[in-house]
C-alpha cells in the first residue's frame, strides 16, 4: 500500500466495480455480518463454534460492538483532503496503516494454510501480523514465508519458565519485533458454544505447534512419558485421535516429539503425551506484576501487555516500564458482561497521556470504528476475528480482502470527515453520547 496516497480507497472501489462489470464479485462479502454468515455456512459447526463465539450469555461481545454504534464520527468540510497519509509511527518505526491483525489461535480451523497465509498476507499490505502462542504453524515456518514483513510474537505466560524463556528466544531469531503478553486468559474462559459442542481444539492437538515445535517442551514431554504418565492406556483410534495425530505431525518438519509422520504419531506415546503436557503447563494463573520482571531477563525486545481495561492497571504497566499497552476484552471470550474494551480507551489514554503506545482490539469491523479508536486514544487498531472468516471463506485471497477493505475504508473515512493525517484525528472528530 502506497504510504502518503491520492486514493487508496478509490482505486479499491475502482477495481471492484470494474471486475463487477464483467461480472465478477468479490470472494468475500465486504459487510461485516454477510462476512460472518459465510464463515459460518464454509466451516464445520465446530470450527465456527471456536472463532465466533464469546463467553457466557456473550454480552462482552454485544458491548463491543454497542461501543462502537454509541459513538459518532462528526465530518467536518472543505479541508483539502486530496492526499492522505495513513501512515503511523508505533514502536520506533513508520508503519503503513493504524492496523496491526490481532493475534488468533488454532487458524488451521479456518484454513489449513493457517497462519503461514496470514503472514503472508500480511506482509504483502504492509500491516504487522501478531504471530499466537496457539499458533497451528510454528513462528519460524510464519517469518519464513513473511520476509521482511513486521511482526511481533504474542506470549502465553506458561508455568514452565525455561518455556517461556525459549518462546522469546525462537520469537526473537524469527524477527518478531515485540512481544505481546496476553494477560487475560490465564485460564480459559467460559465458552458456551464450545461446551456446548464438547470441542476444545488443544485436546485434539490443534494450535499447540509452537509447543510441540520447541525443545523445552520436548523435554517436558520426554520427562512425563519417562515418569510413567505418558497418554495414560493407549487410545482408541478414532476421527479426532487420527486429527489430532496428523496436526502434531504436520508441525512435524520441526518438531522434536514425531519424526516418523503420522504412523509414528499413532503409535507412539508422545502425541498424547505432548496433548496433557500442554494441557498441565498453560495455565499461570499466580502470576503478578513482579514476575514480569523475568521477561526482561529473556529478551530485550519492547513489551506490549494484552488484555488491559482498568486505568490503574494501565498506570501500574507504566511503573514496570511496558513499552506498550493493548487495550482489549479478547473479543469477549473471556469475561461474559465485562467491560467493552473501547468503553475502557479513553480513561486509559488519559492516565498514559502518550508515554506509551496504546492498541485496542475487539470489536474493530471496518474502517470507521478505526477512526473512533483513534478518536478516542488508540495509536492502533487491531483487527480479529473477520480476517479469521474472511481466511475461512476464500483462503489467503480472502483475507487479504478482507484486511485491503479495512484499509480503504478506513482512508475514505478519513478523507470524508476531513482528515488529511491520522494525527488529526482527535476528540473533537467524534460527537459522543
Ligand atoms: C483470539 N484472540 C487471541 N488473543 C491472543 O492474545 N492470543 C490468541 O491465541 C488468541 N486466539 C484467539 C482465537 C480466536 C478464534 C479469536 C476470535 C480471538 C483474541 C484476539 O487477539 C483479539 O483480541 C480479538 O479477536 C478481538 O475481538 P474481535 O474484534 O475479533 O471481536
Amino acid at each position: 500500500m502506497a504510504e502518503a496516497n491520492r486514493g487508496f480507497a478509490r482505486s479499491v472501489q475502482s477495481e471492484v466495480y470494474r471486475a463487477g462489470l464483467s461480472g465478477e464479485r468479490p470472494q468475500v462479502p465486504v459487510d461485516p455480518d454477510a462476512l460472518e454468515r459465510a464463515a459460518a455456512k464454509a466451516l464445520s459447526a465446530e470450527a465456527f463454534a471456536y472463532l465466533a463465539g464469546g463467553a457466557g450469555a456473550e454480552r462482552t461481545m454485544a458491548a463491543n460492538r454497542a461501543a462502537f454504534a454509541s459513538r459518532a464520527v462528526w465530518p467536518r468540510i472543505l479541508r483539502d483532503v486530496a492526499e492522505r497519509d495513513l501512515s503511523i509511527e508505533l514502536l520506533g518505526r513508520r508503519r503503513p496503516s493504524p492496523f496491526v491483525l490481532s493475534p488468533i489461535g488454532v487458524l488451521e480451523l479456518a484454513h489449513r494454510d493457517a497462519d503461514v497465509a496470514v503472514g503472508r498476507a500480511a506482509a504483502a499490505l504492509g500491516v504487522p501480523y501478531v504471530l499466537s502462542n496457539q499458533g497451528s504453524r510454528p513462528m519460524e515456518d510464519v517469518a519464513a514465508a513473511m520476509g521482511e514483513g513486521a511482526r511481533w510474537f504474542q506470549l502465553y505466560w506458561s508455568a514452565s519458565d525455561e518455556l517461556n524463556a525459549s518462546f522469546v528466544r525462537r520469537a526473537e531469531a524469527s524477527g518478531c519485533e515485540a512481544i505481546v503478553v496476553t494477560l487475560d486468559t490465564h485460564l480459559l474462559g467460559w465458552r458456551t458454544r464450545d461446551l456446548d459442542l464438547g470441542f476444545l481444539p488443544f485436546t485434539r492437538g490443534q494450535g499447540i505447534a509452537q509447543y510441540t515445535s520447541d525443545p523445552v517442551f520436548a523435554e517436558l514431554v520426554r520427562e512425563r512419558v519417562a515418569r510413567g504418565g505418558g497418554g495414560g492406556p493407549r487410545p482408541k483410534v478414532t476421527p479426532a485421535l487420527l486429527r489430532s495425530a496428523l496436526s502434531i505431525a504436520r508441525s512435524g518438519a520441526r518438531s522434536p516429539l514425531v519424526d516418523g509422520g503420522v504412523r509414528d504419531a499413532l503409535r507412539s506415546p508422545l502425541p498424547r503425551a505432548a496433548i496433557e503436557t500442554f494441557l498441565d503447563v498453560f495455565a499461570q494463573p499466580a502470576l503478578t506484576w513482579p514476575d514480569l520482571a523475568r521477561l526482561r531477563e529473556w529478551t530485550s525486545l519492547p513489551v506490549i501487555l494484552k488484555g488491559v481495561l482498568h486505568p490503574d492497571d494501565a498506570e501500574h504497566a507504566l511503573d514496570h516500564g511496558v513499552d506498550g499497552l493493548w487495550i482489549s476484552n479478547h473479543g469477549g471470550r473471556q469475561v461474559d458482561a465485562a467491560v467493552a474494551a473501547l468503553d475502557a480507551l479513553p480513561a486509559i489514554a488519559e492516565r498514559v497521556a502518550g508515554r506509551v503506545p496504546i492498541i485496542l482490539d475487539s470489536g474493530v469491523r471496518g474502517g470507521a470504528d478505526a477512526v473512533i479508536a483513534l478518536a478516542l486514544g488508540a495509536t492502533a487498531v487491531g483487527i480479529g476475528r473477520p480476517y479469521a472468516y474472511g481466511l475461512a471463506v476464500a483462503g489467503e485471497a480472502g483475507l487479504r480482502e478482507v484486511v485491503r477493505n479495512h484499509l480503504a475504508e478506513f482512508d475514505l473515512t478519513m478523507a470524508l470527515a476531513g482528515h488529511r493525517t491520522v494525527g488529526g484525528i482527535g476528540p473533537e472528530s467524534l460527537r459522543q453520547g
